[in-house]
């Protein structure tokens, strides 16, 4: 068999914000994400005509070749996106401010896009994932986290900078994970000495009250021993002080440690995003994770 060489990443760059007109409905913005070859639209209004909307999503998809479309929405909307195409690839409960579901739908133009290279590895995870489901927590030693100061970004983009090769947010930039610091998102860590050695944040989407926990790194020679596990826990508590009613979290669908980590914490998984984003290795399968708090 011969292996191709994988395609270059293209170069991190903001995603494009466009502005899609419906028929006598809402304007829908949408992001054009070149990183990850996609076009992804969150949060639409709950009035927008799905049907209408999903056409317009993929048309504009193609207009820009794009691989793949995501769409984070309103479980109302979501009938709608299927009859335009969309397939549902998770259902998030309570997303919208504790009471209205989100779907997230996808559709595929590019056809390779559209299956994953690495099927076989993400059912060996999902099967971990259902073997361990219900094991008691393990006991360790309780583990330290803080909260990060604007202080702390250097070392938290150096962190995230070493553990991932692609990543789909520039938070390996110190100055960018400051800015998100000074605005509010809160980030955790845990320190070993001087070092920072495992981190993650909460993404908040204040209109949602919901946020996205992501940016979990632990450093290769401290894996396994509850880090990140600990941090994501004070993480959900520094959301509770937010009065936030649930957390989601996107996770590489072929890494272990990170999906059991969300187990145990008491996460359900809601659906798999195929090859959704540009991640660690390429595009990647990304699990949907989510609880109530
Ligand atoms: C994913 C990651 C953050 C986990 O950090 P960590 O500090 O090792 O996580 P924890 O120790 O709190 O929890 C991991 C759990 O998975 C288990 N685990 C990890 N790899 C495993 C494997 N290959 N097989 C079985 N279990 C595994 C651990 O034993 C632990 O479970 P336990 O509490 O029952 O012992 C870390 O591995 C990492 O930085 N990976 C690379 C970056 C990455 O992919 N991040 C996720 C982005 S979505």
């Amino acid at each position: 068999m011969s292996v191709q060489p994988a395609s270059p990443a293209p170069t991190l760059t903001a995603p494009r914000a466009l502005t899609i007109a419906l028929d006598d409905g809402p304007r829908i913005v949408a992001h054009d994400d070149r990183y990850s070859d996609r076009l992804r639209c969150d949060h639409p209004p709950v009035n927008a005509d799905p049907v209408e909307l999903g056409e317009a999503l993929i048309e504009t998809a193609a207009a820009r070749d794009r691989g793949r479309v995501v769409v984070l929405a309103p479980a109302d909307l979501g009938a709608g996106l299927e009859r335009a195409g969309l397939k549902t690839e998770a259902v998030m409960p309570g997303f919208y401010r504790g009471e209205v579901d989100c779907v997230v739908a996808g559709y595929w133009l590019d056809a390779e896009r559209a299956e994953s290279p690495v099927a076989g590895a993400v059912a060996e995870v999902l099967d971990l994932v259902d073997a361990r489901r219900g094991e008691p927590v393990r006991p360790r030693p309780a583990v330290e986290t803080c909260r990060a100061a604007v202080e702390d970004a250097p070392a938290i983009a150096a962190l995230i900078g070493e553990t991932f090769a692609d990543y789909p947010t520039p938070s390996d930039d110190p100055a960018y994970v400051a800015r998100c610091i000074a605005d509010g998102a809160p980030f955790r860590i845990v320190r070993d000495g001087d070092e920072v050695v495992a981190c993650a944040s909460a993404d908040p989407i204040p209109t949602a009250r919901t946020a996205e926990l992501t940016d979990c790194a632990t450093r290769p020679d401290q894996r396994g021993r509850g880090l990140m596990q600990a941090i994501l826990g004070d993480l959900m508590d520094d959301l509770r002080e937010m009065d936030y009613p649930t957390a989601f979290t996107l996770a590489r669908a072929r890494i272990p440690g990170v999906n059991l980590a969300f187990q145990r914490l008491g996460f359900s998984l809601r659906g798999t995003m195929v090859q959704s984003c540009r991640i660690g290795q390429g595009m990647e399968d990304m699990n949907v994770w989510s609880r109530s708090l």
